[in-house]
């Protein structure tokens, strides 16, 4: 069977969604390409730091109310290293500007519903995704659903289907120019039934690595620690992972992580990825698809948001006045504020994780940012700005 639409979004994630909201405010018709179940994405334990512009775009696609209802707006962050923490005022250095934690699964049933109200297909559970004829005016999607071949003919790919999807490698490897770099260590991540321990979340430093408490409601927590990427979490008897939390979070005046029972455990790996090669023909790369960072900036959903308010506005310009000039300065605007977040993840990395085989100078010179990040005002306010996240390009044509 073959439909056809404007724009062909592979991925169901907070890009492909997103971008889908948004063209459906400008008119265009899409259809949306999920490799997994709906009941899948909507549960799959992700991230949960929306920045001040994400949060704001959510409301300003009308798919803001229940992130409102339930979400948390945290002022500030802790940063605790040498066995103190220093508080980092976020509205206070940023005129006003604030963190929402709600998780991303929850960002993806809102966005999920918006985007089936709006009468805009979503084809879940499709396999063998092939896209063709990206050089061309006409390309096609071909995949097959319920057993059935299918294609779908459009004018425009949006290739929004994370690291591993097929957009990114229909792009010819001789054509793309990417940048990779791989962290020695990884995240061992748990949720757990508990009161929150802070009001905040903390980011630790300590001599047994790196560890963030977070949360993700009143009884539900999240909290992770750095360890080896190849570690497994068999290893890690619950007594184990609390032991480890209370070693890594400790300060001098006795505080104490509340503990409770674990009920999801995983490791994460850390890389730092970007494909400057966000254009090729019709083919539009989007969020993770294109970039990857260490998750200790929080920005992954954030930087996938600030790319498609870019790309729908220069789809909605190329249908409006019928001109590519917009498509065509998409992935030099969108790299700009990739590669900020690029590196503003990198810089939280380093300056927080013990790396493998790292000198001693690297040790003291971490201390002495930290130092140095949490007793100025500019330093503080730098990391600040980055952290609530800086404003969307072409926010103001949406
Ligand atoms: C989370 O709550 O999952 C979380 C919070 C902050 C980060 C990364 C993950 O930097």
């Amino acid at each position: 069977m073959h439909t056809t639409t404007q724009v062909g979004i592979i991925g169901a994630g907070p890009a492909g969604l997103l971008l889908a909201l948004l063209l459906h405010r400008k008119g265009i018709a899409c259809t949306v390409l999920e490799q997994r179940t709906r009941q899948d994405i909507e549960a799959t334990i992700k991230a949960g730091v929306l920045e001040h512009p994400t949060a704001e775009l959510l409301r300003q696609l009308g798919v803001g109310a229940r992130m409102d209802q339930e979400g948390f707006v945290h002022e500030g962050i802790e940063l605790a290293f040498g066995g103190r923490r220093h508080r980092i005022d976020l509205p206070e250095l940023t005129g006003g500007k604030t963190i929402t934690v709600y998780a991303q699964h929850e960002v993806i049933k809102d966005l999920v519903a918006a985007v089936l109200a709006n009468g805009t297909p979503i084809e879940f559970g499709v396999s063998d995704v092939r896209l063709d004829g990206l050089e061309t005016a006409r390309p096609t999607i071909h995949y097959t659903h319920a057993g059935n071949a299918r294609s779908l003919g459009c004018d425009f790919i949006g290739g929004c289907d994370g690291f591993h999807g097929p957009s990114r490698q229909a792009i010819p490897a001789t054509l793309r120019q990417e940048h990779l770099k791989v962290y020695p260590c990884g995240w061992f991540g748990i949720l757990c039934e508990a009161p929150p321990s802070s009001k905040e979340l903390i980011y630790a430093q300590s001599d047994r690595g790196f560890a963030l408490l977070s949360t993700r409601s009143q009884s539900i927590q999240r909290l992770y620690f750095q360890c080896d990427p190849s570690d497994h979490v068999d290893n890690w008897s619950d007594d184990r992972i609390w032991a480890e939390f209370q070693a890594r979070l400790a300060n001098t005046e006795g505080w104490q992580v509340q503990e409770g029972r674990i009920f999801q455990k995983g490791i994460i790996a850390m890389r730092s990825f970007i494909c400057e090669t966000l254009r090729h023909g019709r083919l539009f790369l989007a969020g993770d698809s294109a970039h990857i960072v260490p998750p200790t900036g929080a920005k992954g959903l954030n930087l996938a948001a600030g790319d498609v308010v870019l790309l729908a506005n220069a789809l909605a310009r190329y249908y409006r006045d019928d001109t590519e000039a917009g498509l065509n300065e998409y992935p030099e605007r969108a790299l700009r504020r990739i590669w900020r977040g690029e590196h503003f993840s990198w810089w939280m990395t380093q300056m927080l994780h013990d790396m493998e085989g790292e000198d001693s100078i690297t040790r003291r010179f971490r201390r002495a940012q930290l130092d140095y990040v949490v007793s100025s005002r500019a330093a503080s306010t730098a990391l600040a700005e980055n952290y609530v996240g800086l404003p969307f390009e072409g926010i103001e044509q949406i």
